[in-house]
């Protein structure tokens, strides 16, 4: 009897034991389908980068800077952070016109632009007083505005783009180039638009070559200008190579001497880009123009005004 009993108590004991394995062998099984789970389902948000785009939205061209966001926001799937410029007494019309509209889905900070940087840096012009607007000029700060992200697009807000901004963003920049920008002479339509509207694409469209500080810098005049109302910049070359206070430079040299041809649309804030990325910029894929993907941009348009 007491031999029964103890076989009993052992065969009790062995079936607890069993029991005990199976289910920590379920439970484990468990959590290590669960963790597999976990990491298909979180890994391609954290690869998933964030694509920084700038765009400025001044006072009288609210509706523009939201037809470029919405353009950007509803041909891509990528997850995109509107940084959207503003001077001090409009970001919170620019709130406004995000929040009451489809676009306050996006992703987005609101920026302020702080236009005394600007103060002795800009030559007064009567004649295009649009043009000295201190947004033009936000392009020269992108480091300012900009902490969390090395590489970064800034769009003009006259830009409609109908591509994937992704590929836009996926342009390589060359090691110890701090910015891409599209050509104005890699299209051969746009040599027959600007013979036609007497459109420049040349340094010479932007820079004064009759003064010596132009003509020492040793840039034939007719080699060919680009467009920086589409700009993708890596910051940290950006710094490394002290962009902004170079651009500040010769922001300075024009009010003195006054070097950049004034008859052009756009030409305060583009003068200085074409002189300090002189030689050291990469290209924006001019397919991008090609197939009209980016319909731009502020400076062509109204100088197509003026020409027609
Ligand atoms: C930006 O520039 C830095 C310094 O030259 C370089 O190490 C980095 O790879 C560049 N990043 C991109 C995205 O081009």
């Amino acid at each position: 009897m007491a031999l029964l009993r103890k076989i009993n108590q052992v065969l009790l004991f062995l079936l607890i034991v069993t029991l005990c394995v199976i289910l920590y062998k379920k439970v484990h099984k468990r959590t290590v389908i669960k963790n597999e789970a976990d990491v298909e389902s979180e890994t391609p948000e954290e690869l998933e980068e964030e694509i920084p785009v700038v765009i400025c939205a001044a006072a009288g061209r609210m509706g523009a800077a939201m037809a470029a966001i919405n353009s950007i926001y509803s041909n891509t799937d990528a997850n995109i952070l509107f940084y959207v410029v503003g001077l001090r007494n409009t970001l919170s019309r620019i709130r406004k016109w995000i929040e009451h509209s489809k676009l306050r889905e996006i992703n987005f900070k609101i920026v302020e632009f702080n236009p005394t940087v600007l103060k002795g840096k800009i030559r007064p012009d009567a004649s295009r007083p649009e043009l000295l607007q201190p947004l033009n000029f936000v392009r020269f700060y992108l480091p300012l505005l900009i902490h969390q992200h090395e590489k970064v697009i800034y769009l003009d807000d006259d830009v409609i783009v109908q591509g994937d901004i992704q590929e836009l963003y996926d342009t390589t920049l060359a090691l110890g180039h701090a910015a891409a920008f599209s050509d104005d002479c890699d299209l051969p339509s746009t040599q027959d638009i600007h013979r036609l509207v007497g459109l420049q694409n040349t340094y010479m469209g932007y820079l004064d070559y009759r003064k010596k500080t132009i003509k020492d810098l040793g840039i034939s005049p007719s080699t060919c200008s680009f467009n920086p109302g589409v700009i993708v910049a890596n910051m940290t070359e950006w710094k490394h190579q002290r962009i902004t206070k170079q651009l500040e430079k010769w922001m300075q040299k024009n009010v003195e001497e006054n070097l950049y041809s004034s008859s052009l649309g756009g030409g305060v804030a583009t003068s200085p880009m074409l002189i300090v990325f002189h030689g050291k910029y990469s290209t924006i894929n001019p397919l991008w123009h090609i197939r009209h993907l980016v319909v731009c941009s502020g400076q062509h348009q109204m100088k197509t005004h003026n020409g027609l």
